[in-house]
C-alpha cells in the first residue's frame, strides 16, 4: 500500500464587482468585440477597495472546508499560490491561517505566477506522500487588478481577481492508476524568458509595479509548452489524451486553451472553460475552474483530470489526478 493525496473538498470565492468588457472602452482604445475575439474574455471580477488576496483566499478556504466537512484545525498545512500577497511578508498563507482561526500546523506561499497552483499541488502531494502532512489546504488567490497599468490596453483587459481552494487528504492506496488521488506531476521553468512577462516593481524598486507582457511571445510559448507538459505528465503513468475525462487548464485565453486541447487530441466538450467569466486570475484560475466545473456537474468522482498552466518565469507544469 502507498499513500496518495486525494481530493477531499473544493471551493471558491469571487469578489462581488463584475466588470464587463464594455467598461474598458472608456478607459483605453479597445472594444468588447476585440477582447472577446482575441481572448474569449467577456467579464471579470475585481476586488473591492481594501479587499486583499488573503481575504479572498480565506473565503475560498472556508468554502472548501465546508465542502469537505472539516474544521480549520483538521488541516496540517496551508499553501497559498499567489504573486499578489497582501504584504512583502508575512506570507498570505499565514494570514489565511490566522483568518481561519487555525491554532496548529504550518503555512507558506508558493510563487510561480500563473503556474502557482500546479506548483502548489506538487508541493502538497510531496508533503502527503512523504508522511509530513495528512491534510493540506491548497489555495490559489490573486488580486491582479492591483498590478494593472490602466493605460496599457494589451494587458489591463485580460486579468481578474478571485480565489479557489482544494483540500487534499492522505489515503492508503494500492497505487494503481484507477485509484483516486494525484497520479503524476511534471514541472518546468526557464528563467531566460523573464523579459516577456514580469512586474516592473518590488523590493529592488520600492514600488509595487505594473505587469508587463509581450503577449504574442507568451502566446507562442504557451501553446507549445502546455501540450508538452500535459503529455509528459500523462506519459509518466502510461496514459494519453484519449484517457482524459477533463482538462482543467489555466484560463488565460480561449485560443490557447483550444490549441492545447487540439494538440492533446481532447475535444473541447472535455475541457472546463471559465475564462469568459473570470478573465485571467493567474494562480487562482485552475482551482476556480475545478470548483466551478464540479458545481456544474462536469467533474465527477473517478474522473481523470489534467491541470496545466504557464506563467511568468517562465514557469509551467501539469498535474494528473483521479478526482
Ligand atoms: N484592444 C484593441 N486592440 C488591442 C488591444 C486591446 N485591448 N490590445 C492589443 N491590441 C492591438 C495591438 O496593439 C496590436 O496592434 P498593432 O497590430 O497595430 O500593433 C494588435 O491588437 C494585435 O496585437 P497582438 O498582441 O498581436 O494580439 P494577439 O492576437 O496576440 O492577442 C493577447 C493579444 C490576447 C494578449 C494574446 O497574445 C495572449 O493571450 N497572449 C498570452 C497571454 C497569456 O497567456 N498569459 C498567460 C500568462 S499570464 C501570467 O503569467 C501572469
Amino acid at each position: 500500500m502507498t499513500l496518495r493525496a486525494v481530493v477531499k473538498g473544493v471551493g471558491h470565492y469571487l469578489p462581488d464587482r463584475v466588470v464587463p468588457n464594455a467598461e474598458f472602452e472608456s478607459l483605453v482604445d479597445t472594444s468588447d468585440e476585440w477582447i472577446r475575439s482575441r481572448s474569449g474574455i467577456e467579464r471579470r471580477h475585481f476586488a473591492a477597495e481594501g479587499q486583499t488576496t488573503s481575504d479572498l483566499a480565506a473565503r475560498a478556504a472556508r468554502a472548501a472546508l465546508a465542502d469537505a466537512g472539516l474544521d480549520p484545525d483538521d488541516i496540517d498545512a496551508v499553501i497559498v499560490a499567489t504573486s499578489t500577497a497582501d504584504l512583502t511578508f508575512p506570507s498570505a498563507a499565514t494570514m489565511v491561517q490566522a483568518a481561519l482561526g487555525m491554532t496548529r500546523g504550518f503555512a507558506f506561499d508558493v510563487q510561480a505566477v500563473c503556474a502557482g497552483f500546479v506548483y502548489g499541488l506538487a508541493n502538497a502531494n510531496a508533503l502527503i506522500v512523504s508522511g509530513q502532512a495528512r491534510r493540506v489546504l491548497v489555495i490559489g488567490a490573486e488580486t491582479f487588478s492591483r498590478l494593472m497599468d490602466w493605460t496599457d490596453r494589451g494587458t489591463c483587459v485580460l486579468f481578474g481577481d478571485g480565489a479557489g481552494a482544494l483540500i487534499l487528504e492522505a489515503a492508503e492506496s494500492a497505487g494503481s492508476i484507477d485509484d483516486r488521488g494525484i497520479l503524476s506531476v511534471d514541472l518546468h521553468s526557464d528563467g531566460r524568458h523573464k523579459n516577456i512577462l514580469y512586474v516592473d516593481g518590488g523590493v529592488s524598486t520600492g514600488t509595487t509595479g505594473h505587469l508587463r507582457m509581450e503577449g504574442r511571445e507568451v502566446f507562442r510559448h504557451a501553446v507549445e509548452k502546455l501540450a508538452e507538459t500535459a503529455h509528459a505528465a500523462l506519459d509518466k503513468i502510461g496514459l494519453s489524451g484519449a484517457d482524459v475525462d477533463w482538462i482543467v487548464p489555466h484560463q488565460a485565453n480561449i485560443r490557447i486553451i483550444e490549441a492545447t486541447a487540439k494538440r492533446m487530441q481532447v475535444p473541447m466538450d472535455r475541457v472546463v472553460v471559465t475564462v469568459q467569466d473570470h478573465g485571467n486570475t493567474s494562480a487562482a484560475s485552475i482551482p476556480l475552474a475545478l470548483s466551478v466545473g464540479r458545481s456544474r456537474g462536469q467533474i465527477l468522482p473517478g474522473n481523470l483530470v489534467v491541470t496545466e498552466a504557464i506563467g511568468g518565469g517562465l514557469a509551467w507544469g501539469a498535474v494528473v489526478l483521479r478526482w
